[in-house]
């Protein structure tokens, strides 16, 4: 099986809550679990850092997923070999 992985940085809306915040990890365990695919995803308060691995039809569905979320705003996405840099604050 050939496995996938995608790294990228993510600004939120202002104002997000913890609770959409804990809505939105409860609906992506639920579907990465079926989707084959796993990963960490960090948040400041601000942004978003997120690792994702899997079979490339779960990846496809699962970043289509976040790609559509209402919640962020900007995506910049690390490419091949090139490391994502984020300051920390
Ligand atoms: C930073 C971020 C990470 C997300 N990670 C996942 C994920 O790992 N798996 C998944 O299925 N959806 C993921 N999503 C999508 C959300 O689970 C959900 O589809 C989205 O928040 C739908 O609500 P919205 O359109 O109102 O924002 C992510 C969304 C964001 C913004």
């Amino acid at each position: 099986m050939n496995l996938r992985a995608i790294v990228y940085a993510s600004e939120a809306i202002p104002g997000l809550s913890n609770g959409r915040i804990h809505d939105l990890a409860q609906s992506a365990c639920r579907f990465n679990l079926q989707a084959g695919v796993t990963g960490v995803l960090l948040y400041d308060g601000r942004r978003f850092f997120h690792y994702l691995e899997g079979p490339e039809d779960g990846m496809a569905i699962v970043y289509a997923r976040v790609l559509a979320a209402r919640i962020r705003t900007s995506t910049t996405t690390a490419r091949p070999g090139c490391p994502l840099m984020l300051e920390i604050a």
